[in-house]
């Protein structure tokens, strides 16, 4: 069974509490939080205060999916506010290693998020230091986007290049993630969904993450 991990960029924000709670009582395995900056991607949603307030109602572990510029900076204030997973981009990290020992450092689950238009192959020599690798669907910036097809390709290939190494990185799926590519996606080698628009615009979001849940490889 994949772990979901709702986007709360969609969720009600003059609600958090009642959509935490939505997520606490469903078959959802993670809070999935997009922090951005105006920087790196063309949008800014929230930061570390708005993190910590919501550890207090939340029982899942937080994924943290890191969208600024220099993420060093900050990954001591994200440990504090509550991350369990702290990702950041390849596209903004030139010391990708030295940042996931950092992370790991600070106790936390490191994960590399890439664009649409990074290759996974760049990932090759540091996978086994990768606990999750956040494959994007869409270029990251915006909830609600349509699904870029040739992902599933490169899923295929990530999951590829994990066995060979037998390594123990989780894949995440990012973006447009449905009710009808959800299957699809898991059979390609997805071990984590990420959804926002499909939970949260879905008339029943705790029987969306459900059905999400029970989708078999
Ligand atoms: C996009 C974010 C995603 C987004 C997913 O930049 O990283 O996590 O919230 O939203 P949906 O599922 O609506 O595409
Ligand atoms: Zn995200």
């Amino acid at each position: 069974m994949p772990i979901i991990a709702p986007s709360m960029l969609s969720a009600d924000f003059l609600n958090l509490e009642k959509d935490i709670d939505m997520v606490n009582n469903s078959l959802a395995d993670w809070f999935h939080l997009d922090v951005m900056d105006g920087r790196f991607v063309p949008n800014i949603t929230f930061g570390m205060p708005i993190i910590a307030a919501m550890k207090k109602k939340a029982k899942k572990p937080f994924d943290v999916h890191l969208m600024i510029v220099e993420p060093e900076k900050y990954f001591e204030d994200f440990a504090k506010a509550g991350a369990d997973i702290l990702s950041v981009h390849y596209e903004v990290s030139p010391h990708l290693h030295r940042n996931l020992q950092i992370i790991k450092s600070l106790g936390m689950k490191a994960g590399v998020a890439i664009n649409p238009s990074t290759p996974v192959r760049l990932l090759e020599d540091v996978l086994p230091n990768i606990d999750l690798v956040c494959v994007m669907s869409v270029n990251p910036g915006f909830g609600g986007q349509k699904f870029i097809d040739q992902t599933t390709h490169k899923i295929r290939t990530l999951k590829q290049m994990i066995k060979d190494q037998g390594a123990s990185t989780l894949i995440e799926v990012d973006g447009g993630v449905t009710l009808d590519n959800a299957h699809v996606l898991i059979k390609d080698g997805a071990d984590v969904l990420v959804a926002g628009n499909t939970v949260f615009s879905s008339a029943d979001p705790t029987d969306t993450i459900n059905r999400l849940k029970s989708f078999q490889k």
